[in-house]
């Protein structure tokens, strides 16, 4: 059934539930030969994705970029780099996904733009004081400081000097991520009025919603205050993984004083595009790459703001049941005061891969399987990473390979992003497992060991973790219900129930745990490990269930 069809047929609201699936153009598939992957490629394996049981998926960047931070460096937000394809690739890629039931969310980055942006290079040549450079935050400084002691996220200070036309050193511009990406400045009109008809132009392309990078950061401290903690502030920006103790709490609240992140004036940009979403058909929303801690995080969904916020908390928390139901209340708890739904990722093309993070090997990979059977039971919106539902683990990549900016700003002592980001591997027992035809190298090195988890090694294996996948994504619509917490008795055993029976079930301990004893009449529908029947009286350490009782 395709988009139309369904939107006439019941006026629920996709999105309030939808599972959307995160292709990473570069890695997912390369459908024209040149070992890279493209817009074409994804479009080939829109039957893949409807099958997997997902709503809409969400392409990260694919705009002209020179790629100093894969695409998040847009030097034309309206336009398609032609290593990706062009604009009739995209636009035939919306139409086919519609015609699959499936939805598109592009990928908005209005934090900054790359240095090769025409305005930044307009900036640039016209010099201090100028309108083109009032665009940035372009600032003077009277010795060979920066202007201030921010730093960026990747590492270093936030601010580069530029040299002038007769080499002696220039204004310095503010960029809180790479030096190849300058922050621009909210506070002038024209950056406003653009990205305006930035969302327009791909609203009237088709597409059914953005998601919208570093949403948190547009504005800034127009005083350029210095931080009373820089160091500690860099220790907080690292990409590191928030463990949920006192200390991360503390770093979480250097990056809210930070002077770039959570401002108030954001929510006035925010309602003037929400009233162009507004304006169009179809339920178009926006979903918010926002890093704030929960109780600012309804400040980012409501009428008169986006529609939904990532909950991140899935991808930092702990393996113990007690903290993972926290985690989830915690994580409903922060957008009910609006109504708005919670949103759930287990990871992204930021973050380590799920199985990494949980432990690696075959633990990491139960876990992942586990923590994946909790999410797909809860309410609201589910964000998938490509090639988590293989089950795939982060690549252990030389050095050498690594292009990720984090690692070369930081001189190596952060490896950065690039493990989670290798091309997918669709099919064969070598290298380039079917994401290319091309004989080139991939852009980063597919690790030797994964012909078991290609596509189709794993669509044939009915235990496979892509099979399970299927089989939660697609059930997943049906389970409705709040969610209520039951006690087990064992503070390894988190349980919860939804409507009509249904429960979900983890062990996070290292003990199998008896669910006949307290749920005699229990039926298991799905279970981590893919062993369902003659099972049931017995949940093993690092599994869940869903079961009827
Ligand atoms: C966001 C993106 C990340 C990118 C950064 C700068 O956090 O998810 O990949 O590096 O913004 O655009």
């Amino acid at each position: 059934m395709g988009i139309d069809q369904r939107t006439q047929s019941d006026h629920h609201i996709w999105w309030h539930n939808a599972a959307v699936y995160q292709v990473y153009p570069r890695s997912f598939f390369d459908g024209n030969g040149d070992a890279l992957g493209d817009l074409v490629g994804v479009q080939n394996k829109l039957p893949y994705l409807a099958a997997l049981g997902v709503d809409a998926i969400w392409l990260s960047p694919f705009y002209p970029s020179p790629q100093h931070d894969s695409g998040y460096d847009v030097a034309d937000p309206r336009g398609v780099d032609p290593m990706y394809g062009t604009l009739q690739d995209a636009q035939s890629l919306i139409n086919a996904a519609h015609d699959h039931g499936l939805r598109i969310m592009v990928d908005l980055v209005p934090n900054h733009v790359s240095q090769d942006h025409p305005w930044f290079q307009a900036a640039l040549a016209a010099g201090p004081g100028s309108p083109e450079r009032a665009r940035f935050h372009f600032l003077d400084t009277h010795s060979d400081e920066p202007p201030n002691n921010w730093v960026s996220l990747f590492g270093g200070p936030a601010w580069t000097r530029t040299t002038n036309p007769d080499g002696t050193p220039g204004q310095w511009y503010l960029h809180v991520f790479d030096s190849s990406q300058p922050d621009v400045n909210w506070t002038n009109p024209d950056v406003a009025e653009d990205w305006i008809r930035t969302l327009r132009f791909w609203l009237d392309m088709g597409v059914d919603g953005f998601r919208v990078d570093v949403a948190h950061g547009l504005v800034k401290d127009m005083n350029y205050s210095d931080l009373p903690d820089p160091v500690g502030l860099t220790e907080a920006l690292r990409f590191d993984l928030d463990d949920g103790s006192p200390e991360m709490a503390a770093k979480r609240l250097l990056i809210e004083n930070s002077g770039f992140f959570d401002r108030d004036e954001l929510q006035d940009i925010y309602a003037t595009w929400r009233a162009v979403l507004d304006e169009y058909a179809g339920d178009r929303m926006a979903v918010s790459e926002a890093w704030v801690p929960p109780h600012r995080a309804s400040r980012y969904v409501s009428p008169t703001s986006l529609h939904q916020i990532f909950g991140f908390d899935f991808l930092v928390v702990a393996w113990d049941a007690e903290i993972m139901q926290g985690t989830i209340l915690k994580a409903m708890s922060a957008v009910a005061d609006v109504n708005a739904p919670p949103t759930w990722a287990l990871s992204n093309h930021d973050s380590p891969r799920v199985v990494t993070r949980l432990g690696g090997g075959e633990v990491g990979q139960a876990r992942a399987r586990a923590l994946a059977v909790v999410a797909h039971a809860l309410p609201g919106a589910m964000y998938v990473f490509q090639g988590e539902e293989l089950g795939l683990a982060d690549a252990d990549l030389p050095d050498s390979a690594r292009q990720d900016p984090v690692f070369s700003r930081t001189k190596g002592a952060q490896k950065g992003r690039d493990g989670a980001r290798v091309p997918l591997p669709w099919s064969g027992a070598a290298p380039p497992y079917g994401f290319t035809e091309s004989t080139t190298n991939t852009w980063l090195p597919q690790p030797d060991d994964w012909a078991q988890v290609t596509v189709e090694a794993e669509l044939s294996d009915p235990r496979s973790i892509l099979n399970l996948y299927r089989t939660t994504l697609h059930e997943r619509r049906a389970v409705t219900g709040p969610v209520t917490f039951v006690d087990s008795g064992s503070e390894n055993v988190m349980i919860f129930s939804r409507d009509s029976g249904f429960h979900v079930a983890v062990n996070t301990g290292s003990t199998p745990w008896d669910i006949g004893a307290m749920f005699p009449n229990c039926s298991v529908m799905v279970s981590s490990d893919m062993q369902v029947g003659g099972k049931e009286e017995s949940l093993p350490p690092n599994c869940a269930v869903w079961f009827i009782a």
